[in-house]
C-alpha cells in the first residue's frame, strides 16, 4: 500500500495517529512504517467495540483425573506404548518460547537466563537435558521446534549455534516464528512504539500451530511421521517433554489430546483448572470460580475442581489439523506499553496503559474432542520460572532443581 491508500485505509478504522510523524521521517523509515502498517491485523481490535465476542463460558462440570495411583500401577504399560510411538518417530515436540518474560525483567530470551549457581546452567540447556533423557531411553531423536517472536528469534537462533545445540542433533531442531498483534491505549487506538513502527507484540501462544503450518513445518513433520505433539512452556525447567509414560497412556485412552496436570495445593490456588464445559474439556482461570466450586469436595473428601494445568499438552497431528480454520477466543490483557508520547517522546510507563491481545493455547483443549487428564507430582515436574525472586521464582526453581538432584 502507498501513503495515499494507508491513509484511507487508516481513516476508515480510525487509526490515523499511525502517520502522526510520518513527514518528519526519511524515506527508508517512511517504507519501513507503510510496510507495517499493512501487515497489522485490525480484526483482533474488533473485540473492543463488540463485548459479544468475549468468551461465554457454557456449562462446567469437574473432568476427573488418572490418577497418580493408578498411573504407577500401568507405568510400564504406558511407557512400553509410549517408547514404541517415539521409536516410530510418531512424536514431536513444540517448545513456546516467544513470550516477552516482562516479570522477570530480563531482557534477552527466557530460554538463555543463567540459572546455574556454581556453573552454566540455562533454562534451554534443562528443557534439552530433561529431552536427552527420553532420546536416551527410546534410542531416537525427538523432533523439536522452537517457536520464537520477532523480537528474540535472532538471540535464540544465535545462542542454540553457541551452545552447540547443548548436544542435541541439530538435524532435529526447528525454529519458527509467531505472529505479532497491535497494541493499543484503552481507546483502541495503537500506539506508535517509535515514530516509523506501530507498537506490536507476541499475539499469545494459542496462535502456534498456525505460525508452525505457515512456516512449512507441518509438512516437514507430516514427512518425519509425527502423529502427535508435545507443546509446552520455556519456564518450566523440570518439564519432562515427549514423557513416554504420558503418550502411552494418551495413545491407550484412545484421547485426541492430553493434559498433565497437577494437585491443587490449596483451594484457591492461581492455576486453569482442566474441566468439562457443555461435555467438552475446557481450562477454566481461577478467577472465573465461584466460592462454590472453588471449596466444593467429592464423597472422598477431596476438591471437586482440584486438577490445575501446567502448560503441557500432547495434541493429535489429525485433529489441530480438523480445528485449524476454527477461531480462539482474543483475550484483551492491560500491559505497561512503551509509546511516544503527543511530544514526540517516548515514554516507558511504569503502570499499565494500554492493552496487548493475545490467543492462549488453553483454548485449544476447548476445540479438541476430548481430553486425557494426567496427574503428575507437582514436586519433581512444576518449576516455572516467571519471576526473580518468591513464588515461581529463579529462587523456587532453583531449589526443586537441587531437590531433582539436578547440579546447578
Ligand atoms: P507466559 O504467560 O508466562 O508469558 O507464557 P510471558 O510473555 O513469557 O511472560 P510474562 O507474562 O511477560 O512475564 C507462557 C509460555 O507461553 C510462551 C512463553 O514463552 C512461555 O513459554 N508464550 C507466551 C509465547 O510463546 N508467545 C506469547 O506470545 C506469549
Amino acid at each position: 500500500m502507498n501513503f495515499e491508500e494507508t491513509k484511507t485505509m487508516l481513516e476508515n478504522k480510525g487509526q490515523t495517529q499511525l502517520l502522526k510523524y510520518y513527514d518528519e521521517l526519511d524515506q527508508t523509515q517512511k517504507e519501513e512504517l507503510l510496510a507495517r502498517i499493512g501487515k497489522i491485523d485490525f480484526s483482533l481490535l474488533e473485540i473492543l467495540d463488540n463485548p459479544s465476542m468475549k468468551q461465554k463460558r457454557g456449562d462446567i462440570k469437574p473432568l476427573s483425573a488418572l490418577k497418580l495411583s493408578e498411573i504407577d500401577k500401568n507405568r510400564d504399560s504406558y511407557e512400553k506404548t509410549g517408547i514404541e510411538a517415539i521409536k516410530a518417530g510418531k512424536v514431536g515436540a513444540i517448545l513456546l518460547a516467544g513470550g516477552q518474560g516482562t516479570r522477570l525483567g530480563y531482557d534477552k530470551p527466557k530460554g538463555t537466563y543463567n540459572l546455574g549457581v556454581t556453573k552454566e546452567l540455562y533454562i534451554f540447556e534443562c528443557l534439552i537435558n530433561n529431552l536427552m533423557d527420553v532420546v536416551k531411553k527410546a534410542d531416537a531423536w525427538v523432533p523439536i521446534a522452537i517457536m520464537t517472536s520477532d523480537i528474540n528469534h535472532d538471540d535464540t537462533v544465535s545462542f542454540f549455534k553457541e551452545h552447540d545445540y547443548f548436544g542435541y542433533n541439530s538435524d532435529y531442531v526447528y525454529f519458527f516464528v509467531q505472529d505479532m498483534a497491535p497494541a493499543t491505549d484503552y481507546n483502541g487506538k495503537i500506539y506508535l512504539e517509535e515514530k516509523y513502527k506501530p507498537a506490536m507484540s507476541p499475539n499469545g501462544n494459542g496462535g502456534w500451530f498456525t505460525s508452525f503450518a505457515g512456516a512449512g513445518l507441518l509438512d516437514e513433520f507430516n514427512k518425519l511421521g509425527v502423529e502427535w505433539m508435545n507443546v509446552f512452556a520455556v519456564d518450566n525447567v523440570l518439564q519432562r517433554i515427549a514423557d513416554p509414560s504420558f503418550v502411552g497412556a494418551t495413545i491407550q485412552s484412545e484421547c485426541v489430546c492430553g493434559a498433565k496436570v497437577v494437585s491443587k495445593a490449596a483451594p484457591d490456588e492461581k492455576v486453569g483448572l482442566l474441566c468439562t464445559e457443555d461435555g467438552r474439556p475446557s481450562i477454566v482461570e481461577y478467577y472465573e470460580m465461584t466460592d462454590e466450586m472453588m471449596y466444593s469436595k467429592d464423597e472422598n473428601g477431596d476438591l471437586l475442581y482440584n486438577y490445575g494445568v501446567i502448560l503441557n499438552y500432547l495434541f493429535s497431528v489429525k485433529e489441530l489439523i480438523r480445528i485449524m480454520e476454527d477461531k480462539l477466543p482474543i483475550h484483551v490483557v492491560e500491559k505497561k506499553i512503551p509509546y511516544i508520547g503527543d511530544d514526540g517522546v517516548k515514554n516507558k510507563p511504569e503502570k499499565p496503559n494500554g492493552y496487548k491481545f493475545e490467543l492462549l493455547v488453553l483454548d485449544l483443549i476447548h476445540l479438541m474432542k476430548d481430553c486425557l487428564s494426567y496427574e503428575v507430582r507437582r514436586e519433581n515436574e512444576f518449576a516455572p520460572v516467571k519471576n526473580l525472586t518468591g513464588i515461581d521464582s529463579v529462587e523456587s526453581a532453583r531449589e526443586l532443581l537441587v531437590k531433582n538432584n539436578v547440579e546447578i
